[in-house]
């Protein structure tokens, strides 16, 4: 057993921290990054085990040479240790590397041969990556969600019924990535399996933030499909998962095809090889794939009770904070002594200001980052914000015609495992600059970009990166 990993010493854990954001009135601040629901930074572990690995760098299976065996030892361990992460059961199922969710969630849209009236049921709350790519294969159809924006079970259980025998796919987010509910997924996946239908589990937003245990496959909760991405759990070198049963995926022709997912070709045929290499055709990500398994090991080592209470403690810290500010609105669960099924992604609006404005003074007085707008989630959006079809409308007519002054969304926090309440405190305290009107910069609104930006601020990335 390795040495476990303090969080209190966590900070020190993490790639950049230290650096500094340019702020209006010329100084510099340590960055504050609230937006890790989007991407984390690295754990320097992670980063320490790729440099490492490059340098026994070669590319896997096949090659005779020994970094070629070490390399392809290595990223086979990663997928044990990938499939340990989430308690699958490699006999049965299979674990493939992607680039990231998105991919993950259509490459398992390519294995569903939909007949044309089999439906797929999503939720009124996902990511446009867990509904998109359902659109046009199959009938779609929506979970509502309740007022607050939680899934609405009743709505699940009669939609259930109403298509059973059509019903192929429960297509449904771990976790919101705007209000951070965490929906009862082992309870979704045995009343989709009472009909015969399957779950895909959208995990992006849970796995960095909850364990996840699929169940074994005879289990009525299990969880037949999962689908994830690392560069949300402190390891953004590009690599995505999706899990799912090995019966499945063979049934169908591969996705992507070309070299490393065939036995034997001729001019005629193909023959297709097994699991997992007949669904990663070409050079996989082996860099990404390393930084996987490191991250996997560093989690374990922190442990999820750790990880689960720290983000309580932050979720409800801030949560106190913004009860205190009339002027705040947080949608969803605002509630900071309900905890329990929900993940530390606060969605919010200062009233009657643009939440494109209230982030862009966050960043160019504060040096926060953080996240506006409808969050890759519209409908979800519209239906918290309570939009009317008219204003929708004619927002939408906006959009199109490439004036973005008027999109309709909110700003969003989402704490990692290296945030802390002194970064809540400094966000609280721009806030209340702003409510206040005491900001200083004079801000412009880029109708084409939907972006405020301050006059006079003028920066040179030069000055930061160059190649
Ligand atoms: C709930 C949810 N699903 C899917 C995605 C897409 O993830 P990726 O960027 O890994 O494709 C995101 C990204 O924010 C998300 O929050």
């Amino acid at each position: 057993m390795r040495e476990p990993i303090l969080l209190s010493d966590i900070r020190s854990q993490l790639l950049g921290l230290e650096e500094k954001a340019p702020l209006l009135d010329g100084s510099r601040r340590q960055y504050v990054n609230f937006d890790n629901g989007a991407s984390t930074p690295t754990f320097k572990p992670v980063h320490d085990q790729v440099t490492r690995f490059l340098r026994w760098y070669a590319n896997v299976h096949r090659g005779t040479g020994f970094k070629s065996q070490l390399a392809s030892h290595i990223f086979e361990e990663a997928r044990k240790i990938t499939a340990r992460f989430i308690k699958i059961d490699l006999e049965n199922n299979t674990v493939l590397f992607t680039k990231n969710t998105t991919e993950s969630i259509n490459k398992l849209a390519h294995h569903f041969r939909f007949c044309t009236d089999e439906v797929v049921l999503t939720s009124m709350m996902e990511h446009h990556s867990n509904e998109l790519p359902w659109r046009n294969c199959c009938c779609i159809e929506h979970i509502d969600v309740r007022g607050d924006g939680s899934i609405d079970m009743n709505d699940y259980k009669e939609k259930v019924e109403k298509y059973r025998g059509r019903l192929r796919l429960v297509a449904v987010t771990g976790a919101s990535n705007v209000t951070g509910f965490v929906n009862p997924i082992h309870e979704m996946a045995s009343l989709a399996h009472d009909v015969g239908a399957k779950i895909l589990v959208d995990a992006a937003q849970l796995a960095p933030h909850r364990p996840i245990d699929v169940k074994p496959d005879n289990d009525p909760g299990h969880l037949d499909f999962v689908a994830f991405a690392a560069h949300k759990m402190y390891a953004p070198y590009g690599i995505g998962v999706l899990t799912g049963n090995k019966k499945f995926f063979l049934e169908t022709d591969p996705d992507l095809v070309g070299g490393g997912t065939v036995d034997l070709v001729t001019l005629e045929q193909t023959y297709w090889t097994d699991l997992p290499d007949r669904e990663e055709a070409g050079t996989p990500n082996i860099v990404g794939v390393v930084a996987l398994g490191a991250v996997i090991s560093m989690l374990e080592r922190i442990g999820w009770d750790e990880v689960v209470a720290h983000e309580k403690r932050l979720t409800r810290y801030a949560l106190e904070k913004f009860q205190k500010m009339p002027e705040v609105k947080v949608y969803g669960s605002a509630d900071p002594n309900i905890l329990d099924d929900r993940l530390g992604v606060i969605s919010f609006n200062v009233k009657g200001l643009h939440h494109a404005l209230v982030s862009a003074i966050l960043n160019y007085e504060g040096g926060i980052g953080v996240r506006n707008g409808c969050f890759c989630a519209h409908p979800y959006l519209i239906r918290l914000l309570d939009v009317s079809d008219t204003e929708a409308a004619k927002v939408q007519g906006e959009i199109l015609n490439r004036d973005r002054s008027h999109v309709p969304g909110a700003i969003r926090i989402t704490f990692g495992i290296y945030n802390n309440e002194e970064e809540i405190d400094s966000l609280v305290e721009m806030l209340e600059k702003i409510i206040r009107n005491e900001y200083k910069g004079n801000y412009t609104l880029n109708p084409d970009s939907g972006a405020y930006s301050p006059e006079g601020f003028q920066v040179n990335f030069g000055d930061y990166w160059s190649f």
